[in-house]
């Protein structure tokens, strides 16, 4: 595995690698890598010649300083993960490699960006449509593989790919969870022991939740969700939304046909987790 830092030297390897007609898969990531990131870098393995894995934590996609400081940054572990899972290229620059000048694209995603994460992380969209253009202008990937815990990230990033009219298949993949039910994040390294040992009642809730709807109408399932997190100190949601899964728009009823997905956001010891399960498929 060949670890590159400059745009330059990647691009040129890739170039001879791409002569031969080679496929490429690509897995961006902001490293802390876990199990899930390595489910995605296996199935690119299997179906690409070559997988390109970027780790760079994007400044510009975090509207909290704070949450920027303190996101974890394990790159030689990140790097010992990737080499075992088959990864052949790791991409891992430097900020002013990506953004020598103030980026100045600005993208609207309509309705697609201002609910749940779009609503209450201003800014976050963008940010991360900036990188991942950047990125798929450098790496030139056929396939980008993105897991499905950023249910709206994924959507996000689809809309930017028609929109710019970029060359790439993206492909979802399902939510990776550890056998307790949490699903899988960086994140969860920060969780205190507590805190980590109650984790998995967030699943636990989503699954119950689904059970309720079958009796409740969306808003009363939403409310019945929130209020089993409410009776729990520990948790602070700060959104438990029903929505659309293809336009993201919270629904008022059930509809045959329609797609529903459950999205939450929650703050757990300091830590703001997401998660999400199909309501209606
Ligand atoms: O999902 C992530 O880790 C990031 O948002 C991504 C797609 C790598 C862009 O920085």
């Amino acid at each position: 595995m060949i670890v590159f830092n400059k745009i330059a030297d990647l691009r040129s390897y890739l170039q001879q690698q791409t002569e031969d007609n080679k496929t490429t898969g690509f897995v961006p990531t902001m490293g802390a890598l876990h199990e899930g990131h390595l489910s995605l870098v296996r199935r690119a393995k299997a179906e690409n010649d070559l997988v390109v894995v970027s780790i760079f934590v994007n400044p510009i996609q975090f509207n909290n300083q704070d949450d920027l400081l303190k996101y974890p940054r394990t790159l030689d572990q990140d790097v010992a993960m990737l080499t075992s899972a088959g990864c052949d290229i790791v991409f891992a620059p430097e900020v002013n490699e990506m953004y020598p000048d103030k980026p100045k694209e600005h993208y609207d995603f309509g309705n697609l960006e201002t609910v749940m994460e779009g609503h209450f992380r201003p800014g976050h969209f963008n940010g991360v449509a900036v990188v991942v253009k950047r990125l798929f202008e450098i790496v030139e990937p056929e396939r980008a593989y993105f897991g499905e815990k950023d249910f709206q990230q994924l959507a996000i990033i689809r809309r930017m790919v028609e929109m710019e009219n970029i060359q790439v298949q993206l492909v979802p993949c399902s939510i990776v969870r550890e056998p307790d039910g949490l699903a899988m994040s960086s994140r969860n390294m920060r969780l205190d022991p507590k805190s980590r040992s109650l984790a998995p009642k967030i699943f636990a809730i989503l699954l119950e939740g689904k059970k309720m709807s079958q009796q409740l109408s969306p808003k009363a399932t939403e409310d019945w969700v929130l209020s089993q997190f409410e009776s729990i100190t520990e948790f602070t949601p700060e959104y438990f939304t029903i929505s659309d899964a293809v336009t993201l728009q919270p629904i008022k009823q059930w509809e045959e046909g329609r797609s529903a997905i459950a999205c939450i956001a929650i703050y757990l010891g300091g830590v703001r987790l997401i998660d999400n399960l199909m309501y209606r498929s």
